[in-house]
Parts: structure tokens; sequence; C-alpha cells
């Protein structure tokens, strides 16, 4: 533990919770073939425990954006930089996200997909941070409700690092972390302390 993060979801919360989803999202797509699309890089880990949750035939695509400047600045505009590369016409989409804070960039993303003529279009985030939503976006599954703080961890970067982190801190003071980004480095410690 450190001043700088804290634990907020645990590995093992997080294990339950995506057992549990995995469950749901199994029961609810039955006798379909689900297509699950990840935005690069966040929600890949994840959609990597996820996956092997569902038991169901499905697909796994990924789709990587850039935004132009912060969230609010571009309103959730985003420059596809890669593109899917199946047909999405008549399929069943579940877009797996690591958090949607404002959500601006994921209705934006929503928008394009669904003009590709879906099937069906739904969105599984690991978390939500539903108190700093702009854009009226309600996902069909959640893993846990985010406070304001912002997040580190299980695919979540500050600045590209830390994504490897097993549990999700809550960062108290970003500024300080970015200054300093091996900050949080002694948590990287593997559990033999190597
Ligand atoms: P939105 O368009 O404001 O909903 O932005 C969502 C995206 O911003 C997420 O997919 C993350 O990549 C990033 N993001 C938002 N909050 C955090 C955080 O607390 N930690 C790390 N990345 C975040």
């Amino acid at each position: 533990m450190s001043e700088v993060a804290s634990v907020l979801f645990g590995r093992e919360d997080i294990r339950r919770r995506v057992e549990e989803l995995g469950r749901a999202i199994t029961g609810d797509y039955a006798g379909r073939e689900p297509v699950l699309v990840s935005v690069l890089k966040g929600g890949t880990v994840f959609l990597a425990d996820l996956m092997r949750e569902i038991h169901l035939a499905l697909e796994v695509h990924f789709i990587a954006i850039s935004r132009y400047g912060d969230a609010e600045e571009s309103m959730g505009r985003v420059q596809i930089l890669l593109d899917l590369d199946v047909d999405l016409a008549g399929r069943d989409v579940l877009v797996v996200e690591d958090i949607v804070d404002t959500g601006l960039t994921l209705s934006y993303l929503l928008s394009v997909l669904s003009a590709r003529r879906t099937a069906s279009l739904e969105v599984c985030t690991l978390l939500d941070r539903s108190v700093r939503r702009i854009a009226p976006l309600t996902p069909r599954y959640t893993g846990f409700d985010c406070p304001d703080l912002f997040v580190v961890g299980y695919g979540l970067d500050v600045d590209e690092r830390y994504r490897n982190l097993p549990a999700i801190y809550a960062v108290e003071d970003v500024r300080m972390l970015q200054e300093d980004p091996g900050l949080l480095a002694p948590m990287l410690v593997g559990p033999d302390g190597g």
C-alpha cells in the first residue's frame, strides 16, 4: 500500500465479478454467437478474463481509436486508427470496455458501429463512473460502479504505465504520479517478492 494509490477493487473481487458477468452474458446470448469488440488498449485485460467466462462460441475483434484532445474537448469524436476486420451486419455485438466515464467516446463509437447494421449492440464495462456521464448511455453489463477518482491497473494506465497491475487502484494525486511515474512501482512486485 502507498499514499499515492490504494486498492479499490482487489484481484479476488475482480475475479468473482468477471465470473458473474460471464455467466449473465452466457445466459443472455444462449443460442447466438456474439462478436466481442474491445477498444485498445485499456479493455484488453478485462476482455481476456471475461471471454474465458463466456461459455459460448464467440468472436473477438479489436478496434483502435485516437481522440482529438480529451473526451469533452472532442465531444467524443474519435479517429479510427485500426478498424475491425469483420462485417458486423446482422451480428450480435458486445463492446467490452475498461471504464465508461463521460461516455462521449463510447457513444460516438456506438453510432459508428450501429451504422453497420448490427442485429444488436450492447456494452459490457468493468467500471462505470456514472457520476461523470455526459452522453446518455447505460451499459447493459457493469462490473463495478466507480467513484470519481482516477483509477489504474487491470488494463487502465497512467501515461501507458501500470496496465499490468493485477488489482485496480484509486490514485489520490494523478499529477504527482505523472511527475514521478516510479511511485507505483512497488506495487508491481510479485507474490514471491521478485
Ligand atoms: P469517456 O469518453 O470520458 O467515457 O472516456 C473513457 C476512456 O477514458 C476509457 O476507455 C479510458 O481509456 C479513459 N479513462 C477514463 N477514466 C480513466 C481512469 O480513471 N483511468 C484510466 N483511464 C481512464
